[in-house]
């Protein structure tokens, strides 16, 4: 039996009060009761503002200390405190535009189990790393290097997002997406035990959309899915959380 999946809408730098206020409301209206788990991580401008709205919130970066000298930085404890439950960690974006490497993911994966927050751990390869045949060895890296000791399923999600499918329409075949999940399991069962390493969701993302949704929930080992550009359009974020029924 696999685990309940999950929808997580990654909005990236994308979202004002009005119309975000408006996609929550059509998205309800639409899928009153998802057949699926769901998180939302819009901007951290409007954690506040969607915390207590139909669908449970998240952020999607934060820093390693709880308050400090850090200008332009937002803790952990501060998003668990707007009403944030869960935390994106650690994606290909922050990794290319802010240097992040797996040691500083991992304090900010540490920081988001001490404030309460569940951790949503990306990986995944370049263009250049996959034809080099490193795909693999790549994820192992950074699964070991981008998660602290301490995972448990609750807390812990992992989404394996090759960086080449991201934003660019191209997605992974499910022969590919199967090979790279079935290995990040392998890894999760030798790391936390075999109950708690099956019980530990993996997402893929890249692209994902509803054309393709169906298509890519049905791969072994796909949990659910990492949603960037279809999470922002309501009609196309329930056609996917409807693909994840199951
Ligand atoms: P995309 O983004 O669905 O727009 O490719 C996914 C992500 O970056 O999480």
């Amino acid at each position: 039996m696999g685990n309940r999946k999950l929808f997580a809408g990654n909005w990236k730098m994308h979202g004002l009060a009005a119309p975000a206020q408006a996609t929550i409301a059509e998205l309800e209206a639409l899928q009153p009761e998802p057949p699926c788990d769901v998180l939302i991580c819009p901007p951290a401008t409007l954690i506040r503002q969607l915390a207590g709205g139909p669908f449970p919130i998240g952020g999607q970066d934060c820093h390693w200390d709880a308050s400090g000298a850090h200008t332009g930085d937002i803790s952990a404890e501060m998003l668990a405190d707007a009403g944030a439950v869960a935390v994106i960690l650690g994606h290909s974006e922050r990794r290319q535009d802010h240097g992040e490497t797996d040691d500083v993911v991992a304090r900010k994966v540490a920081a988001a189990w001490r404030a309460g927050l569940a951790a949503i751990v990306c990986v995944g390869e370049t263009e250049a790393e996959r034809d080099a045949g490193r795909t693999l060895a790549r994820v192992q890296a950074q699964l070991a290097g981008s998660i602290p000791d301490g995972g448990a399923p609750a807390t812990l999600t992992v989404a394996y997002e090759p960086v080449w499918a991201i934003g660019t329409g191209r997605t992974a075949s499910p022969d590919e997406i199967a090979e790279v999940h079935d290995f990040v399991r392998g890894a999760l069962r030798d790391r936390f035990g075999p109950e708690a390493g099956d019980a530990v969701r993996i997402l893929y993302g890249g692209s994902v959309k509803p054309g393709n949704a169906v298509d890519i929930m049905t791969v072994s080992n796909v949990d659910g899915a990492l949603v960037g550009g279809a999470s922002l359009a309501a009609r196309d974020a329930a056609a996917i959380m409807s693909a994840a029924a199951g």
